[in-house]
């Protein structure tokens, strides 16, 4: 991929050893998870004329990548992780990680929107999700994040319950489902068959065979 900076990501190469060092600098379960989505992406992206698979796996392997200085709390990694994309011209990944956050496209998707709202970032992330519109890009990206666990690919409902038990539920947790839902129904008709027989593990991951 050699206009990968039209493209707003960068190389394959360069971003492995992006993550490769995050790695180094805050280890953890969010490698692996990174890695899942990555991959994820890249099975479903293989099966889809229009989207070029490559740079699905780039953006699931770095849509996290925030959590390396952010000290992971969900608005503090949308913002290191869109600063970090912007600053490297990589305007297509930014943009991912900021809407990866916001399957409903409502500021109440981020559950430490509130707690940790600093006022500019809360509206930063408000006004981007309102006034960009949601490609293929960010909707796989929004499908594979709720796939990939650090060992595998999931159910999305088993990732969703993970997710609640650890950070809580909030008034919008239901209208955020259901968009993981429709998520998964707009790739099932693009691929034409379930994206969960095109993930290799899912069953055996899911009910730990
Ligand atoms: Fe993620």
């Amino acid at each position: 991929m050699k206009n990968h900076i039209t493209k707003g990501v960068p190389t394959l190469e360069e971003a492995m050893l992006i993550l490769e060092n995050a790695e180094k600098i805050n280890p953890g379960p969010w490698i692996g998870h990174c890695k899942y989505v990555a991959e994820s992406a890249k099975l479903i992206a293989d099966n889809c004329m229009d989207l070029d698979s490559e740079v699905a796996y780039i953006l699931g392997l770095l849509h996290d990548i925030g959590n390396t200085t952010s000290g992971e709390t969900i608005i503090g990694h949308i913002m290191e992780g869109y600063h970090f994309s912007m600053e490297r011209g990589y305007h297509l990944l930014a943009k991912i990680c900021v809407t990866h956050s916001c399957p409903s496209k409502n500021i109440s998707d981020i559950f430490d929107a509130e707690e940790s709202n600093t006022g500019e970032e809360y509206k930063f992330i408000e006004d981007f999700i309102n006034t960009n519109e949601y490609d293929d890009y960010d909707k796989l990206i929004q499908l594979c994040d709720a796939l990939g666990l650090q060992n595998g690919f999931t159910l999305i409902e088993k990732r969703l319950i993970d997710v609640a038990l650890r950070h809580g539920v909030n008034d919008y947790i239901i209208p955020k489902w259901k968009a993981f839902m429709e998520l998964k129904d707009y790739f099932d008709k693009k691929i034409g068959r379930s994206i969960y027989s095109i993930l290799p593990g899912v069953i055996e991951n899911t009910f730990e065979l």
